[in-house]
């Protein structure tokens, strides 16, 4: 009896490291996991991290972000940005961009219009009459190429969009490249060219929220903006033209100040182009999100003179698939989308966003995390 019961014992740890060491397998190869099929094609999930121990996923339908994991001010990791469960999340109708990479231009142009070299060109209108993030099917919708790129910190994604494709002039090459850096930060580079002049504006639609998972809005988040003044829009969130001064307004973020202070003297809430009070291209700080709870600090630099601070208003509770069945109620996450100004290709007064054959696209983004 004895015998037997040693036996059963042996047999029992040598399959309990089994399992251990299948797990371990596992765990190594997680950084590269089956996400479903799209178009006929595979959906990868790719996770990159650091030496630090944060980690972003990405999954090549649209170069959505769906994973950023840092830890709290009490070492406790957590998940912020807001995101599914599920491919089928990222595919339902009305997905409001979570994670995802935009283009051909983020943001609207008006009407879906836009003329160059004397000839007018006409764009899905998907928003209001408006042509909002690159038309029916932008860059959210399509699947990129992906491939890591060597050490386990990054990730680059490729993406040939095709003269004509919602409208817009020239092919274009895409290439987005996400970092996990040393210093926790998730690096964003776009680069593109063109073989026919077209507008583009590309950026990052990531809903954060700080919290990760414990508070259901952002409004308790500090935010401070390096800008002065800000591009007043019209009733379908076109800009006018004019570039008020934020000073002493509902709109004025210079010094950190609760998300939820003014945002009810905000018809809509916050959903505006910030004028960053910069001169050059050179990347730099622009804004700094705080959620004193956790002790999260998110700063963003970026090479491009706009933010888009959007407070996550059309967000109703009704989206399906979500992380943990959790309810994204209004203000549940806000973006801060590093770009050109709405509706540039209309309006010779803001920074050109005509990109020509032979030139090179480029921008930078950073979204930098610590705690205090
Ligand atoms: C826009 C919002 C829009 C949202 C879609 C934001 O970038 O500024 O107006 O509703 O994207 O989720």
């Amino acid at each position: 009896m004895k015998q037997i019961l040693i036996i059963f014992l042996a047999i029992a740890v040598v399959s309990c490291n089994n399992s251990n060491s299948k797990e371990q397998t596992n765990k190594n190869m997680s950084s590269e996991t089956n996400y479903g099929t799209f178009d006929g094609k595979e959906i990868k999930q790719y996770t990159i991290s650091n030496a630090a121990g944060m980690e972003v996923s990405i999954i090549n339908y649209g170069g959505t972000v769906t994973k950023i994991i840092t830890p709290d001010k009490n070492g406790k990791k957590g998940d912020v940005v807001l995101g599914y469960d599920t491919l089928s999340g990222y595919l339902q109708t009305g997905n409001p961009y979570l994670g995802s990479l935009i283009g051909r231009y983020g943001n609207r142009i008006a009407n879906g219009k836009f003329t160059l070299d004397g000839k007018e060109y006409s764009l899905a209108t998907n928003n209001n009459g408006q042509s909002l993030h690159g038309g029916n099917k932008g860059y959210d919708k399509v699947v990129w190429d992906a491939k890591k790129l060597p050490g386990d910190s990054s990730l680059e994604l490729t993406y040939a969009s095709k003269d004509g494709e919602e409208g817009y002039p020239g092919n274009l090459s895409v290439k987005v490249v996400y970092t996990v850096t040393t210093d926790n930060a998730l690096k964003i580079e776009y680069d593109a060219t063109t073989d026919k002049a077209t507008p583009v504006n590309l950026t990052n639609h990531c809903y954060f929220n700080l919290s990760a998972g414990a508070d259901s809005t952002i409004l308790d988040h500090e935010l401070e903006l390096n800008a002065s003044k800000f591009t007043e829009v019209n009733d379908v969130l076109i800009p006018t033209g004019k570039l008020p001064d934020v000073k002493n307004t509902p709109m004025d973020f210079t010094s950190s100040k609760r998300i939820g202070k003014d945002i009810d003297s905000v018809k809509g809430g916050y959903d505006h182009n910030w004028v960053i009070n910069k001169n050059g291209t050179t990347l730099e700080k622009v804004a700094s999100l705080y959620h004193p709870a956790s002790g999260r600090l998110m700063e963003v630099f970026t090479t491009e003179p706009g933010i888009q601070f959007y407070s996550g208003n059309f967000l109703d509770g009704s989206l399906k698939y979500t992380k943990n069945g959790q309810k994204y109620v209004v203000h549940a996450g806000l973006c801060l989308e590093t770009q050109h100004f709405p509706d540039g290709p209309n309006q010779p007064s803001f920074p050109n966003t005509i990109l020509k054959p032979g030139e090179k696209y480029h921008q930078t983004s950073l979204y930098k995390f610590s705690v205090k």
